[in-house]
């Protein structure tokens, strides 16, 4: 999992699509919506959808560290950028890639999510299914040769699956010679002769042994030159006879440190050269938002920025050149952007709408749809609607924000636009439209066959349940949403609203309007209440990523109290632990354990058993649903929690999943050993995320099969999903629940339907 930082002293974490009227006038920083670590073989592709969100939805700044060589950050032009990378062998090994978020409004308010990105070579067990890819030569550069000089280079052959593939060359010329260097590749050289003076093309063919037909070709012009009559110190005479080729890094010319004014777009061209005449290639680590890197074609990129007043002040930025023929040897140079205002010159930005989704609501419920206009001059631009539909007004929030109300009936049915306009408060001439079309639905739309999961899940004693979003009463759909869950499920946690940061953002300052919101929610609809997380290393407030561990005990004991005491005889389940290990089942270094040790989780659990003595009392952790190191060193944890009279009730198996799941047996096997122990089953986060194409069936087929394993397992008390609309989810991109962005049921849900009927 990817470890996440605030650097701010606010509530750092907020779920999709929120509303925060609650907080006028403060500037709340930005989050970045988790993002799993990756693994991935070397030749296929990692593909990741940054996705940063602004309580204000004011479109956060986005950069990256540490790119890997080759990869690429896209803009998406809608507020998130996507990494991707396709690795090769030389980039086999683990690496941290951090993205960072920067408030639009006060770039102090900032937040990081650093991933770990694995690059396995495909030769390794365990990872069926890879497509044989074509191997492919490292480009090679034309060059020049006089007669009488020699021209040697190396070709350089690479397989996306680590192996080493054959090589051959065509129409070789008199002469020439291309042997093997025992390492993969093969050197050609050649001396021409004055009868070979003009352009010869050689072509190199790169192919994989086993299957001949996967291959590529890479060619190469050689232009051979009659004898000059020049002194030989002539520094643009080519390689002579006598010169060894070189093999050292490729450096950069002219690249320096820029001053940019403000309302000056800088575009600098980048250049870089290597000694042998190769063309090197160009990378940048941390593009700034709104720059460009874009390739010329002829071996040299242009980095264009227009920096924006929150940009003022020195941006570094990272370049590296990469040798052609040996990836590892690469220079670094660094530039600083200077940017600065000039008193004299009057620069104004045009203002935005920030996005807004095209919502959804039922004839008869009220849309409240926030619309918040923002400046880069940092200054308030007004807002007026151009059109809205009949009915609707647009209600000023006070805080430079509006809200579309919309109470409905049966004449508004249809797709209704509605358009706004944020005008520059400077200069009226500065304009930004956003037009949103409101679908206004029969009921009916959402009508599910057969009968409530929850309904059937009461009949059986399970539990059914989802995560709820933060503050879903502000959704500008909030009535469906609620109504459809309360049809649905017996059991409720909330995504965000229990979380450290979000709840206590100073020491002893506790907000409890959304957590309270939620537990009141539950109770009017019959629901559980599910709290999540009391100690976790994650969404913490700045005070405690600054703590000094001599305080984390008392810090852990003061947060554990107030919740588990505010919602005694209110809240079922608690989390109590999240997350303490790593992957490789060594416990994770998060501020708690540097001030306690694995002590802290015992700590834990015996506070919240004081103030709660009937609450389920539960271990949750990822990726620990199968048999695995992480779900060794948690069984051996409970194993001596429970020797040691540690009050846990159960272990919650979150089981973020992904389309290429096969491992049932293993889960199975897994929650057997732990029902063994005496524990109760929580499968407490599931989704399962389509990263090969949609496929719902696929999808279908890994919800039933977990709701069977748990239906088949007696200490399997409850399968919640993290969500139940793929319009709000953690993972929205890759379509993971059980209901679409518009509420339709998938054919997961009518395998959940029909497991907890008929199994
Ligand atoms: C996620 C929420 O879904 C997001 O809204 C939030 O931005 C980040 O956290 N494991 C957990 C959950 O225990 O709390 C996480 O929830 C997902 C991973």
């Amino acid at each position: 999992m990817s470890t996440m930082n605030a650097r701010c002293g606010y509530a750092p974490w907020i779920a999709g699509s929120l509303l925060f009227s609650s907080f006028a006038f403060a500037n709340l920083p930005p989050v970045i919506d988790s993002i799993a670590d990756q693994l991935v073989l070397v030749g296929s592709a990692v593909e990741i959808v940054v996705i940063p969100r602004d309580p204000e939805r004011v479109v956060p700044g986005l950069t990256i560290s540490d790119m890997p060589n080759g990869a690429t950050f896209f803009d998406n032009q809608n507020g998130t950028r996507t990494f991707k990378w396709v690795p090769s062998t030389s980039d086999v090994g683990s690496r941290l890639i951090t993205f960072e978020a920067i408030d639009a409004l006060d770039s102090n308010l900032r937040a990081t999510v650093s991933i770990t990105v694995t690059v396995n070579a495909s030769s390794q067990p365990n990872q069926p299914g890879i497509i044989n890819q074509a191997p492919r030569v490292e480009p090679l550069s034309d060059r020049t040769v006089q007669v009488g000089e020699s021209v040697s280079f190396r070709v350089v052959p690479v397989d996306p699956e680590g192996v080493v593939p054959a090589l051959s060359a065509d129409s070789l010329p008199a002469g020439a010679s291309f042997d093997d260097n025992r390492d993969g590749t093969r050197q050609f050289r050649w001396q021409p002769n004055d009868q070979q003076v003009g352009d010869s093309t050689i072509s190199f063919t790169a192919f994989d042994e086993s299957v001949p037909s996967l291959r590529s070709e890479e060619t190469v012009k050689i232009t051979v030159t009659p004898p000059l009559a020049v002194a030989p110190d002539n520094p643009d005479t080519p390689i002579t006879p006598d010169d060894p080729v070189m093999e050292g890094a490729p450096f950069f010319v002219g690249l320096d440190d820029q001053f940019i004014t403000l309302g000056d777009t800088l575009s600098l061209r980048v250049v870089a050269k290597d000694d042998d005449g190769s063309v090197p290639g160009l990378s940048i680590d941390r593009l700034p938002e709104r720059a460009s890197f874009k390739d010329n074609g002829d071996g040299t990129r242009t980095f264009r920025w227009q920096p924006y007043p929150i940009d003022l002040g020195d941006t570094d930025v990272r370049f590296s050149t990469i040798d052609a023929n040996n990836s590892a040897n690469r220079t670094f140079q660094t530039i600083r952007l200077n940017v600065v205002r000039d008193s004299n010159r009057v620069v104004n930005f045009p203002p935005v709408i920030n996005g807004i989704r095209n919502p959804t609501i039922r004839v008869g419920d009220t849309l409240a749809q926030r619309v918040q206009p923002v400046d880069p001059d940092f200054t308030v631009p007004s807002l007026s609607a151009l059109s809205i539909p009949p009915g609707s007004q647009l209600v000023d929030n006070g805080d430079g924000t509006r809200n579309l109300q919309w109470l409905t009936d049966a004449g508004d049915l249809g797709d209704t636009q509605a358009s706004f306009r944020a005008v520059d408060s400077v200069d009226p001439s500065l304009s930004f439209e956003s037009t949103i079309t409101v679908s206004v639905v029969d009921p009916s739309t959402f009508a599910r066959d057969g009968e409530r999961l929850r309904d059937l899940a009461d009949r059986r004693g399970f539990k059914i349940g989802y995560a709820a979003v933060l503050q879903a009463s502000q959704l500008a759909d909030s009535q469906l949403y609620r109504d459809i869950a309360a049809e649905e499920f017996n059991i409720v946690t909330p995504e965000n609203s229990h979380k450290m940061g979000w709840i206590q953002p100073q020491r002893g300052v506790f907000k409890w309007e959304d957590a309270d919101e939620l537990a009141n929610y539950a109770e009017q609809n019959g629901m559980s209440l599910h709290g999540h997380p009391l100690v976790w290393f994650s969404q913490l407030p700045a005070w405690v990523q600054l703590l000094d561990p001599s305080n984390a005990q008392a810090v852990m004991r003061e947060h554990i109290r107030a919740l588990v005491s505010r919602y005694r005889g209110r809240i079922a389940i608690w989390d109590v632990v999240n997350e303490s290990f790593e992957d490789d089942g060594s416990y994770r270094n998060s501020i708690w354990h540097k001030g306690m040790g694995r002590e802290y989780i015992r700590d834990a659990f015996v506070t919240a058993r004081q103030e709660d003595p009937n609450a389920v009392l539960i271990y949750n952790d990822y990726d620990v649903a199968w048999k695995n190191p992480k779900s060794d060193a948690m069984y051996s944890m409970v194993e001596q929690e429970i020797a040691a009279g540690t009050p846990i009730d159960g272990v919650g198996f979150q089981m973020h999943l992904r389309d290429d799941f096969t491992e049932y047996d293993s889960v199975e096997r897994n929650f057997e050993r732990f029902a063994n122990l005496g524990m109760d089953i929580y499968i407490t986060e599931f989704d399962v995320a389509m990263f090969n194409g949609k496929n719902d069936e696929l999808q279908a087929d890994i919800f039933r099969r977990v709701m069977e394993i748990c239906l088949r397992q007696p200490r399997c008390k409850a399968l919640q999903s993290w969500g139940y609309t793929d319009r709000y989810s953690w993972r929205s991109n890759h379509e993971p629940l059980m209901l679409t962005d518009k509420y339709l049921p998938k054919p997961a849900y009518y395998e959940w339907q029909r497991v907890l009927r008929d199994f």
